[in-house]
């Protein structure tokens, strides 16, 4: 197969994660018989800098002709003082909106290997965790209008969270569906003891989960489930929920397994395009320095293959190749471990592209 794949290595150790990813996408074109072209495009601090936006129509046109888009990190200190409308973040918030990236899977895995990182109990732990929040993603209170104005002598300033039927429904599809190819378990996550948008959430969640009978549905509050993640994070097997929810509580998972370095994150639309990233930050502290864990990019290029490219083979290539790498005792700093290897962001990335 041919695909042309639009890559976004933004700001701090986005090039430096992005490009060990390239190394693995390679030797599985190379072992596969597959092509793949990429267009480099620049998003965030970089574009900024270079041209005086977050990212250019030029550029958003590249990642709307590629067949997928794979992402580093964008931000950083050095543009926290940009006004609300260049800053870094809005380019994500461009491209998820142009390409219609509603729905957003952020998985949550305990690798064995490393379960000593989870801040939780191995009582907790318990049998492990393996979760994976389906968060809307071009809705509600990131999209909806905002204001700041001035009233009676002071500035009021107001964010709006507005939800449509059928924005709730297509979420709810995807939850449901991707359910049925796990453990056919779902809990919708609202606020529906006082949001309107919480009750329309939940009534169009119902309808859906009426359609999907043989999948055991739940609802559950935003507020509890911050709460039961902590306190029991085995009772989950997919959560499906609203932008700012599933901002929220998917940071709270991902630090369930103590290495959010090893997070991959996948956005789909309803065609076959996709945005994959790491769900991890820029990290400027150590941009540059050979220290970034660059499997959470890896792992994301692994779904890019599976959802976007139907490359389930390859897919599993590649995630094996990592679980192999930690079976051999191979870590980054963020993971290190007594008695480990500790390998740079580059000799990390050797060691996949070696085992596969
Ligand atoms: C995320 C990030 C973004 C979000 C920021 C960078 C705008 O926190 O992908 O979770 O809030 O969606
Ligand atoms: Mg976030």
């Amino acid at each position: 197969m041919e695909k042309t794949i639009a890559v976004l290595r933004g700001d701090g150790i986005g090039p430096e994660i992005v490009g060990e990813a390239l190394k693995v996408l390679d030797k599985v074109a190379e072992k596969f018989g597959h092509t793949f072209h990429y267009n480099n495009v620049d998003i965030g601090g970089c574009s900024i800098d270079k041209y005086g936006v977050p990212i250019t129509d030029e550029n958003m046109a590249v990642c709307k002709n590629a067949d997928s888009v794979l992402l580093g990190a964008v931000g950083g200190p050095k543009w926290d003082s940009c006004p609300a409308n260049i800053r870094p973040e809005k380019a994500l918030l461009a491209v998820r909106k142009e390409l219609g990236l509603f729905a957003n899977l952020r998985p949550t895995k305990l690798f064995p290997q490393l379960a000593s990182a989870s801040p939780l109990k191995p009582e907790v732990v318990g049998n492990g965790i393996d979760l994976l929040i389906v968060r809307e993603l071009t809705g509600g209170i990131y999209f909806g209008p905002r204001t700041t104005e001035e009233v009676n002598g002071e500035k009021v300033a107001t964010d709006t969270m507005p939800y449509s039927e059928h924005e709730i429904e297509r979420i709810g599809r995807v939850a449901f569906e991707t359910a049925r190819k796990r453990n056919k378990k779902l809990a919708s996550v609202d606020k529906a003891n006082v949001l309107d948008t919480s009750r329309l959430w939940r009534a169009t969640m119902h309808k859906l989960a009426e359609e999907y009978s043989d999948v055991e549905y739940s609802d559950i509050l935003v507020d509890n489930t911050a709460m039961q993640l902590i306190k029991n994070p085995g009772q989950f097997d997919v959560l499906v929920t609203e932008n700012m929810f599933g901002d929220i509580l998917s940071d709270e998972a991902s630090m369930l397994t103590g290495s959010i370095g090893m997070m991959p994150s996948a956005s789909l639309s309803s065609g076959t395009c996709g945005m994959y990233e790491p769900i991890h930050g820029s990290a400027p502290d150590i941009a540059g320095q050979d220290k970034a864990n660059p499997l959470g990019t890896i792992l994301s290029a692994a779904m890019m293959l599976r959802y976007s490219f139907g490359m389930a083979q390859e897919a599993d290539a590649i995630e094996n190749a990592v679980q192999q790498v930690l079976n051999e005792g191979y870590r980054t700093g963020d993971i290190m471990q007594p008695g480990c290897t500790l390998l740079g962001c580059v000799a990390m990335g050797d060691q996949v592209v070696a085992h596969l």
